[in-house]
């Protein structure tokens, strides 16, 4: 029977690279977003390649649709054996001084108590199907700090902290839990998200960056760690552009 994934945050970016990726693995992919138009066409597009996967419209920092997502993932056609936890980002990059509570609550919200939410909901099917696994999309900004990026840093220290946590508790039952912690990643949103539009900002981020990491390449992370052996646990998985050695020290070109 085909083993059924959830991706939460398959409207762009990661999050739609690992849906494409997963169902060229050959799972069932329920996408899930705010942003239903995308993923009718990430959908469609899987379709075309020959996968197969369904739309579930769905806000992570929502307890009605998130128990909407679960019943979708109760009606997909077979046992739900993995969740990627995706749906993320940050906004802003001011001081701790002077950072929006606002900002911060958004982070907060839509990181950790969405990852905390999906994962609550989930996890009935995952231990159900006797092979479960959870992703959770963290970053290199879960495990290290840097100026003006208070917020973020502080959610995905926490992502973090759930995923460590989560990987204790559920010690002697079949989940497993993978974090995956990407350095810089250059897909279209997220720096776009972070500067509220502001296009010149997001694409100073990467300027010179010979080659930054692609959201294939973490779904490519993904799903190596999603198709091992389910007795072999990838605790951590942190990947970083060549150009990247650390959140501070990036070689940029011109
Ligand atoms: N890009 C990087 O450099 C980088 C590095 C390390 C870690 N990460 C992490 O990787 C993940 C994906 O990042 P990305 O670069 O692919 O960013 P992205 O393109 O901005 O994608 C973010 C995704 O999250 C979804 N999302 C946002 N709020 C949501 C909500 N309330 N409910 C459901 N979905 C929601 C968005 O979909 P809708 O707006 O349609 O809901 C979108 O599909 C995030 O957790 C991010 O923190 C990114």
């Amino acid at each position: 029977m085909t083993s059924v994934a959830v991706v939460t945050g398959a409207s762009s970016g990661i999050g739609a690279a690992t849906a494409r990726r997963l169902a060229a693995e050959g799972f069932h992919v329920l996408a899930a977003a705010r942003r239903t138009d995308r993923l009718a066409d990430l959908v469609a597009e899987i379709a075309a390649a020959g996968g197969s996967a369904t739309a579930v419209a769905c806000d992570v920092t929502s307890d009605d649709s998130v128990a909407g997502l679960a019943a979708a993932a109760a009606a997909a056609p077979g046992p739900v054996t993995l969740l990627v936890n995706n749906a993320g980002g940050a906004r802003g990059m001011d001081p701790v001084e002077t950072g929006s509570v606002g900002d911060w609550q958004w982070m907060y919200d839509v990181n950790v108590l969405g990852t905390l939410r999906v994962t609550q909901a989930l996890l009935p099917a995952l231990e159900a199907s006797g092979a479960g696994t959870i992703v959770i999309v963290s970053s290199t900004a879960g495990f290290t700090v840097y100026e003006g990026g208070g917020g973020y840093t502080a959610a995905k220290h926490a992502q973090t902290a759930v995923a460590g946590t989560l990987r204790l508790e559920l010690c002697g039952r079949p989940v497993r839990v993978v974090e995956i912690d990407p350095g810089m990643v250059k897909t279209d949103e997220f720096s776009l998200v972070r500067f509220d539009g502001d296009a010149d900002r997001a694409a100073a981020v990467y300027a010179g960056v010979p080659d930054p990491l692609v959201a294939d390449d973490v779904a490519d992370c993904v799903a190596w760690c999603a198709t091992r052996p389910h007795h072999v646990n990838v605790d951590r998985l942190v990947v970083r552009p060549l150009a990247q050695a650390a959140q501070h020290k990036v070689h940029r070109v011109g």
